[in-house]
């Protein structure tokens, strides 16, 4: 028992409960100096109360929060606009020794007012990270067994078509007149498309197959978005289509893997513009915001709607005469690697709406200033 306890004897009973709980409970002032410490706590970020009493929060996360968090939190008291308050978030923590580690954090105002004190309770999640992963890639395993098998058929097929028609000029080619030039030319247009649809179906296929491994960065939504937009925009052009962007005022950015959220979103867009492509419709509208403490992306189009009984999300499965039906489901594995939901449902008005949901990935930093 502290000198302090035996003043405030509900001290020592707190200090019990707060030292033997296996999450790691931190108290900081309204500067972020940290004011207590449990034992979960040193555990969890391999530091000591004692080195650790008085520091800075911001300690405690890698980069690039370390640097923004001081004046996130000034901007909170300023603006008293609560981000990280309240929710459980999905962030990332950092320990003494380098290595970071993702955490549920929870915050609690336990004092507000001119000195405000708050209380963080923090959850690794490294093991249930890992436990989900290994299910996951097990199951991919045996999805990609039971695939292999279509794959074949879905090119075997083509190939032997192609095979014959490739015998079928040579043959002709040993006649005296040999192949008229539209015959000829006909054929060899046929001989290129289904070459490059089958090299479209193996690419897909390896996307699929390569699994996500993810190399996480902050990223900014909007802009990311914005790029694809631009690319897209003159193909819905040629349709007398457009697309449009809204995302809103704010900043939203996610923790997340650029290169494999652009390939999301370039699958989505790519939808929609198809899908109002010879005037079928007239708009591809993308928005996002921030919906539940989650970046919430939209992609929705005038359309003809998602046919009914069509799995989008299941691979090989399309409706389109060119189409692979890898896009989605590579869409969905992305989303799903990064923790997130991917859905799809009917437009009010005619056409489909998808939606992307991720964990916001500024939520430790508290709001903008
Ligand atoms: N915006 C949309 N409107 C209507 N149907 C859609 C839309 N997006 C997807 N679909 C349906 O879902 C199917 C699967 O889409 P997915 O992107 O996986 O494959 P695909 O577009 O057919 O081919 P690719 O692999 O080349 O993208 C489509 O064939 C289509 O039937
Ligand atoms: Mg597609």
């Amino acid at each position: 028992m502290t000198d302090a306890d035996k003043d405030y004897p509900g001290h020592a009973h707190a200090r019990a409960i707060l030292d033997n709980v296996r999450d790691a409970i931190i108290t900081i002032d309204g500067d972020g100096t940290i004011t207590h410490f449990n034992r979960a706590a040193e555990t969890m970020f391999e530091r000591k109360a004692a080195d650790t009493i008085g520091a800075n929060v911001s300690e405690l996360m890698p980069e690039p929060y370390r640097s923004e968090h001081t004046r996130y939190i000034g901007a909170y008291r300023d603006s008293g606009v609560p981000k990280a308050i309240g929710r459980i978030r999905d962030v990332h923590g950092q320990r003494a020794g380098g290595e970071v580690f993702p955490m549920e954090l929870s915050v609690a105002e336990v004092i507000s007012g001119p000195n405000p004190i708050y209380t963080a309770i923090i959850r690794d999640v490294t093991a249930l990270r890992h436990a989900t992963e290994v299910v996951r890639e097990r199951e991919r395993l045996a999805e990609l067994g039971a695939i292999a098998a279509k794959l074949v058929h879905d090119i075997g097929n083509p190939l032997s078509g192609l095979t014959m028609r490739v015998e079928h000029m040579r043959r002709l080619a040993d006649t005296p007149d040999g192949l008229p030039p539209e015959k000829l030319r006909a054929s060899l247009d046929h001989v290129r498309n289904a070459a490059a649809s089958m090299n479209a179906l193996i690419r897909g296929f390896m996307d699929f197959a390569r699994g996500q491994r993810l190399q996480r960065s902050k990223v900014d939504i909007a802009a990311l978005l914005s790029v694809i937009v631009d690319l897209w925009a003159p193909v819905a052009a040629q349709s007398n289509a457009s697309i449009v962007l809204d995302t809103g005022q704010g900043l939203l950015f996610v923790h997340a893997d650029a290169e494999q959220l652009q390939r999301v979103f370039h699958n989505l867009i790519r939808n929609g513009v198809e899908a109002v492509a010879g005037g079928c419709g007239k708009t591809v509208r993308v928005s996002a915001e921030l919906s539940d403490g989650r970046v919430a992306v939209s992609v929705c189009d005038d359309g003809p709607g998602v046919p009914a009984n069509v799995d989008v999300f299941h691979l090989f499965e399309t409706t389109k005469p060119g189409g692979t039906g890898i896009g989605l489901a590579v869409a969905k594995q992305i989303v799903s690697a990064h923790g997130g939901t991917i859905s799809h449902r009917p437009r009010a008005g005619g056409g489909a709406e998808f939606r992307v949901e991720l964990a916001c990935g500024d939520e430790i930093e508290g709001p903008r200033a």
